[in-house]
């Protein structure tokens, strides 16, 4: 049909030079605010922060916690959205130094036993903050104290387990004897939202947090619980007076008769989704039909009225897979966020989310792919059940979701080079996803030799398989990483693309031309940014830790308008096809850190990114002031906006 002729989408800023300081760059024309640093009071029960600040259980459960990751805005009123909203922000991780640095470093880091008041701080460290935020007259941003939609959800907050795995035998703990409730969500790495206004936080490097010394379970293995000792060393605190389980609930060695007296159980009730309503004091509720495994993030589809409702996610582990989840519910307009009002937005959650099919992603060579149903009844390479290939019984679906990963390999799923985040364009329903790097990809499979690894300081646990390149995964030893696009097809089918190669400039490996001023290596945050008219940017974030372009830069966040729509012939097409010039560098950060996280004011006047495990930052509230000596670092938000006040990057 004729229409009105539309304006193309470009974007209006040079890309900027590559930078190791210890500031945030942005491009000439923008400002750049700290918000939300860790360690912020929510309320009046936290001390104010101070460079020398020792902190406690108390006050680190009602301040923002520690290394910021993925985050999302769910608007209070529409009509302010852009001025008022409630963050809801995912804190991955700690850094012990930091933390600690008022006595010197933690006690008993590596060994001995953790005293109860730094496990149960640290604890208090995790999990997810939700804080009001609005911006005043002159554009400057800032917390609300004391709002009552102020919330930490941390390491130790008891939720609901929802879905095939809630009640069954295999999350039977002393803590919850019918299986339907455990405590804390950990290692909350990127982020996902649903249509009816509630966040997801995504639980990606929890094996490491528990131990397990004995009667180790094939899951315990695949998904690398250690051995010995936890990653902050928890499980060996005790708790004052009477002996109880906050502590030891992460060793989840066998002590008693049954599941019922121990934590045996304890890691199977991590590895989900988790869903919370933002707008409420609801118990969050895991669910646990979108599959058990280290989740990076979880992304919703496009979203059709009378249609099921999808939802994407990958394992951020090396030769590790792609999910898909789709709803039994059909989607109804009428269940849509009401932003702002207080009702069962969990209800809806169990609506969309509890009942539906868990697939998997096998890409092929030819630019075609296939979604796989990981059902109890689903029929593997060699004739046998699903079910009856994983010893279960036939119709244990709970059993399926514990033993996702074994699942997955059983239906032959494709091996990628360890899944990030996912974006969805929707116009298009192109699903966009990065695959970070592999160290543990070979030419033909044979065990690696590589003894560098491009994963930053986070840690991975054990025994990662090595995997032959493939199509998607093309490159042996990939510290550079890619981002791939997909669009569905007809039933399960869908088609795919490589979307751009990340390289240094001077990389012989530089499949995509990128230059000195579009390098990027690691990518793993990422949005789509939906301008309207079928158009938006790709902002692309990084986590590098690939010399080739760490020599030259920080990691960092780019954007790029994409060209077409995913062609599905397998062949990496779009930024290589003399488009290297709309890649464009946006913002660097300060030294040591990742960049993650992301979403803007529903104007596009204000751009949130989240800077985590800096290595001496922030200095100033502007965050392009970089520090004169050493200052205690503290992840945190950065508002980013032009000094006109008009939308960002266009
Ligand atoms: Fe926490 Fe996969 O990044
Ligand atoms: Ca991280
Ligand atoms: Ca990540
Ligand atoms: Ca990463």
């Amino acid at each position: 049909t004729a229409g009105v002729a539309r304006t193309p989408l470009a974007l209006a800023f040079e890309s900027i030079a590559g930078s190791r300081s210890d500031a945030i760059v942005v491009p000439e024309g923008y400002r750049a605010q700290v918000l939300l640093p860790w360690g912020t009071p929510l309320n009046d029960k936290a001390p104010a922060w101070r460079e020398d600040l020792d902190p406690t259980p108390e006050g680190q459960a009602n301040s923002v916690g520690m290394h910021h990751d993925g985050m999302h805005a769910f608007a209070l009123d529409e009509a302010n959205a852009s001025r008022r909203f409630l963050l809801a922000m995912n804190n991955e991780y700690i850094d012990q130094a930091a933390l600690w640095a008022a006595r010197g470093g933690a006690t008993n880091a590596s060994e001995g036993a953790r005293p109860a008041d730094e496990a149960r701080t640290e604890i208090n460290a995790h999990g997810v903050t939700v804080v009001e935020v609005r911006k005043d007259e002159q554009g400057r941003w800032s917390h609300v104290t004391d709002s009552p939609y102020n919330r930490r959800i941390t390491s130790a907050t008891e939720m609901a387990l929802g879905g095939p795995v809630a009640g069954s035998e295999y999350v039977r703990t002393r803590f919850s004897p019918d299986g339907t409730r455990t405590r804390g969500t950990n290692n909350n790495c990127a982020n996902g939202f649903t249509p009816w206004g509630t966040y997801l936080t995504c639980e990606e490097n929890w094996p490491g947090y528990f131990i397990k010394r004995a009667d180790r379970q094939a899951d315990d293995d695949r998904l690398g619980i250690p051995e010995e000792r936890g990653r902050y060393g928890w499980e060996t605190a005790a708790a004052d007076g009477e002996a109880d389980d906050e502590f030891s609930r992460f060793d989840a060695t066998p002590r008693g008769d049954t599941a019922g007296d121990d934590y045996r159980n304890e890691p199977r009730t991590f590895g989900y989704i988790v869903e919370i309503d933002p707008y409420s004091g609801a118990r969050a509720v895991k669910r646990t039909a979108l599959g058990r495994f280290r989740h990076e993030g979880c992304w919703p589809g496009k979203l059709v009225a009378g249609e099921p409702v999808v939802f994407y996610s990958g394992h951020d582990s090396r030769n590790e897979y792609i999910y898909k989840f789709v709803s039994d519910a059909r989607w109804d307009p009428a269940d849509a966020n009401r932003p702002g009002q207080e009702y069962d937005r969990l209800a809806l959650g169990a609506k969309y989310m509890d009942q539906g099919t868990l697939y998997v992603a096998r890409f092929d060579a030819d630019g075609r792919g296939e979604w796989l149903p990981l059902t109890p009844d689903a029929v593997i390479a060699d004739g046998r059940t699903l079910a009856k290939a994983l010893g279960l019984a036939a119709n244990d679906r709970a059993g399926v979701i514990i033993h996702t990963c074994d699942a997955a390999d059983l239906l032959g799923a494709t091996p990628m080079d360890r899944p990030e985040w996912g974006t969805v364009d929707p116009a298009s329903g192109d699903v966009y996803m990065t695959l970070t790097n592999n160290s543990q990809r070979t030419e033909d499979g044979t065990a690696a030799t590589f003894t560098h690894d491009g994963s930053g300081i986070e840690q991975r646990g054990v025994g990662y398989a090595t995997a032959p390149t493939n199509a998607p995964n093309p490159r042996a030893d990939n510290e550079a990483g890619q981002v791939i696009r997909w669009r569905e097809g007809e039933g399960a089918a869908f088609s795919w693309e490589v979307f751009v190669f990340g390289a240094a400039a001077d990389d012989a490996g530089n499949l995509s031309g990128l230059t000195e001023r579009n390098q990027f290596a690691s990518p793993d945050g990422l949005w789509y940014d939906d301008r309207g008219d079928g158009q938006g940017i790709l902002w692309i974030q990084t986590d590098n830790g690939y010399a080739g372009v760490a020599e030259h830069t920080n990691d960092q966040l780019l954007a790029v308008v994409p060209q077409s729509v995913a062609s599905g012939d397998g062949e990496a097409a779009v930024i290589g096809a003399g488009n290297q010039s709309q890649l464009r560098r946006f913002a660097v950060g300060p030294n040591g850190c990742e960049v993650t996280g992301i979403f803007a004011t529903p104007d596009r006047t204000a751009l949130f990114i989240n800077i985590q495990h800096p290595g001496n930052w922030p200095a100033a509230e502007d965050a392009t002031i970089a520090a004169q000596g050493s200052v205690r670092p503290r992840a945190a938000t950065v508002v980013i906006q032009k000094v006109d006040g008009g939308p960002v990057a266009i």
